[in-house]
């Protein structure tokens, strides 16, 4: 007969041992045992980037990177919630810029001392080949580059592994904009509808909803 242990499994939370009920995500499994964690928690659904966590398997060596709300616990697992760190923002301003491609140097010099380790791609937990990424950034494929990143959770993961201290998310980001601003055809109907709003055909109707009371306001139907 199946005991209320056969449902828990030993693991180690920041060098601490516990045994925590089967089948849980990591984060589940810190609240579980009574930490307040609070910051580098977020969606809960893997989606914001808040929770990198670092951690090793009882199969294995290696230290592995991931999402704290999407692993699930098993038996041996030691994990420890990535600490904050400083990650490197430089400053842009999209509208100013009159060639993107260099001024990806210019805000990201480091990008081009990548040396192709692979450690980037080895810390994503979203399984982007950030390696790729990056070398498509430095040869101008900003469209391939920026689908790479496309996935990309801001986890911030493959920051600290960058022996040529690229923030890799970030240049990705960069790479995602500047395709978006610079080299994306415009929809014909993004452009008209973004005009009707800065010439105000819908300042009036706007105004009416914002005047409305909350009862109102929940009659009204989207269609
Ligand atoms: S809490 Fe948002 S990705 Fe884990």
């Amino acid at each position: 007969m199946a005991t209320a242990t056969d449902y828990l499994v030993n693991v180690q939370i920041m060098g601490k041992p516990y045994a925590v009920p089967a089948g849980i995500t990591l984060v589940q499994a810190m609240w579980h045992v009574g930490l307040e964690v609070t910051r580098g928690i977020g969606c809960l659904g893997g989606v914001c980037g808040a929770c990198a966590t670092h951690y090793r398997t009882a199969d294995s060596y290696k230290l592995k990177s991931g999402l704290a709300c999407q692993l699930i616990v098993e038996e041996g697992i030691s994990f420890s919630l990535l600490q904050s760190f400083p990650v490197r923002k430089p400053t842009y301003h999209l509208d100013q810029i009159t060639d993107p491609k260099q001024e990806l140097f210019k805000h990201f010099p480091e990008t081009a001392f990548c040396r192709n380790c692979n450690a980037c791609t080895e810390a994503c937990p979203q399984g982007i080949d950030v390696r790729a990424g990056i070398w498509k950034a430095n040869f101008g494929d900003f469209k391939g580059s920026a689908e790479h990143f496309l996935p990309c959770v801001m986890c911030n993961l493959c920051v600290p592994v960058c022996i040529a201290e690229i923030s890799s998310n970030q240049v990705g980001l960069y790479a995602r904009r500047a395709q978006g601003v610079f080299f994306e055809e415009k929809t014909t109907e993004l452009t008209t509808r973004i005009n009707e709003i800065k010439t105000g055909k819908f300042d009036a109707e706007w105004n009416r909803i914002l005047s409305m009371p909350t009862e109102a306001l929940k009659t009204l139907s989207l269609a």
